[in-house]
């Protein structure tokens, strides 16, 4: 099958959380079924700095807010990735410093429903143009994967064309749901029969992701239990009614992993290799020495814990940030947190760090080499977000026999099996699953995580039962296939 991912981000170009690494890893899993999966982006100026080469296929035009844009289509020509990649550059929208959606200060770009808009105008216009195209290079798309709020508007566009592909649309994360002015709406040139809350009106403005609910042939979320708590008032960030009258059209597959980047045993940036058969222990302690040793913390034998992850609310930071000062007091453990995102937890945070020098590092900014060393040389991971479509990390934790401290919500549920009697005595353990989603469990789930530590040989089984997990692609990349097939018969919705 032909399948064509539309997103805002994709892993190694251009990546700010787990979509990035979604959109590459369930690409490349398809690939390898037999599927031919390719990937369009916006072209940013970050990814055209890397020094990639591009070919230009054609330019068109695309309309904006009261303006056509013409757009180059780009080709990626990089021979390491097995995965076609398109970008869609208009220099006026995406050639910027900063990251895909704010400013090199954090502020977010005031003209984002425009980027996004035309963006998804694109990715319905290169459906029409790659079958054009000569000299073996057509290409026809069967299935479009759209995916966010960013690419809501894909199906939409397409349902005014004809003959076009199925599509599939993917919530990696309710919280951020595209919602914009009537004002934009008009200025976008969005059809006005789209206006209506049986299309993308929402609450007084229209919702970019609503559109990916609304028009797609099929939508999913990335983890079973997500897609059941989205159906309720809790977490369904008032799209309850909407997710729930889709019914069948509606699930939930879980993310996998990508095994290769991920890998404990062949990762070069780990001081050393591991598997769970072979040199686990003694690698664990090197590889924590090497991670206090880099983070300037003091370089003794005791629990380290670590976080990797955007700082914002979701992440659950309030918690972390307000049992910090009573674990340094009762406990021995050192702490390594690397993120960024809000100001005031940065700005909390390394406060902390000044009073707990030896104890606790922040890395304010982004290094995938030292999220590898967290993962490796960590004995506990902390996640105890307040909602979690999926989670990787907790995921890259199990890989890496970094029990997970998790809360008892979203995808966290679907991959962590909390540490009781009955888990340890079968063998099924991998983590730590907090009664509530406050700072007393999280407290109370640390006090278990650390007595548990004390028994090195049940510590050790646990490690174990979590590297042993199944976490790749493989049988969530088939689920999607079947999911593509019957989409391809689905009914569409046109407006
Ligand atoms: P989310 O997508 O909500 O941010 P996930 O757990 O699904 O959460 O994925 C986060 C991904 O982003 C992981 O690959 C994680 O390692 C990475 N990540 C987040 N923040 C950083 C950072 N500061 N440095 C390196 N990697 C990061
Ligand atoms: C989102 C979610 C996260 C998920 C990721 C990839 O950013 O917050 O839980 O793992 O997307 O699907």
């Amino acid at each position: 099958m032909n399948i064509l991912f539309a997103a805002s981000e994709a892993f190694p170009y251009i990546k700010t959380g787990g979509l990035g690494d979604v959109v590459h890893a369930l690409p490349a899993a398809l690939q390898k079924l037999g599927d031919d999966a390719r990937i369009v982006l916006p072209a940013y100026r970050s990814i055209l700095e890397q020094g990639v080469n591009v070919v230009e296929l054609g330019t068109l035009d695309v309309q904006g807010a009261n303006t056509r844009h013409k757009m180059r289509i780009l080709q990626v020509d990089d021979k390491k990735q097995d995965v076609v990649v398109y970008l869609i550059d208009i220099p006026s929208l995406y050639d910027r410093a900063g990251n895909p959606y704010v400013d090199a200060n954090g502020i977010v770009w005031p003209d984002n429903a425009e980027r996004y808009v035309v963006f998804s105008r694109a990715v319905a216009l290169l459906t029409k143009f790659l079958p054009g195209l000569k000299g073996g290079k057509a290409w026809v798309p069967e299935v479009v994967h759209s995916n966010d709020w960013q690419t809501g508007l894909v199906p939409a566009f397409l349902s005014k064309m004809g003959n076009a592909p199925a599509t599939v649309f993917t919530i990696h994360n309710l919280a951020y749901d595209g919602h914009f002015s009537y004002d934009e709406f008009t200025r976008l040139s969005l059809p006005a029969e789209w206006w209506s809350p049986d299309y993308i009106e929402f609450y007084d403005g229209f919702s970019m992701l609503k559109a990916g609910l609304v028009f797609s042939d099929a939508v999913t979320t990335v983890s079973p239990n997500y897609a059941k708590e989205i159906c309720t008032e809790k977490y369904g960030n008032r799209f309850e009614g909407v997710l729930s009258s889709l019914g069948d059209k509606f699930s939930g597959i879980l993310n996998g992993i990508d095994l290769e980047i991920w890998n404990p045993e062949t990762d070069p940036y780990i001081k050393q290799n591991y598997t769970y058969e072979n040199n686990l222990m003694a690698a664990k302690r090197a590889n924590k020495m090497d991670l206090l040793e880099r983070t300037g913390l003091s370089k003794k034998q005791v629990p380290v814990l670590g976080f990797v992850g955007r700082l914002v609310e979701q992440k659950g930071i309030d918690l972390i940030i307000s049992i910090l000062p009573e674990l340094f007091e009762k406990t021995d453990v050192s702490i390594v947190i690397l993120g960024a995102g809000q100001e005031h937890y940065e700005a909390q945070l390394i406060q902390l760090m000044d009073e707990w020098p030896d104890r606790l590092h922040i890395h304010i900014g982004y290094s995938e080499e030292l999220a590898h060393q967290i993962e490796a040389g960590c004995d506990l991971f902390l996640m105890p977000s307040m909602f979690e479509p999926c989670g990787l990390n907790q995921m890259y934790s199990l890989r890496y026999g970094a029990l997970p401290i998790v809360t008892n919500t979203g995808g966290l549920t679907d991959t962590v099996v909390n540490v009781t009697f009955a888990s340890l005595q079968d063998q099924t353990a991998t983590g730590f699953v907090m009664e509530a989603d406050d700072a007393g469990s999280l407290l109370v789930s640390i006090s278990h995580a650390l007595e548990l530590y004390k028994q090195s040989a049940l510590w050790e089984q646990v490690i174990i039962s979590a590297m042993m997990q199944d976490l790749g692609w493989d049988s969530s990349a088939q689920a999607y296939r079947k999911l593509y097939k019957s989409s391809r018969s689905g009914t569409r919705k046109t407006a």
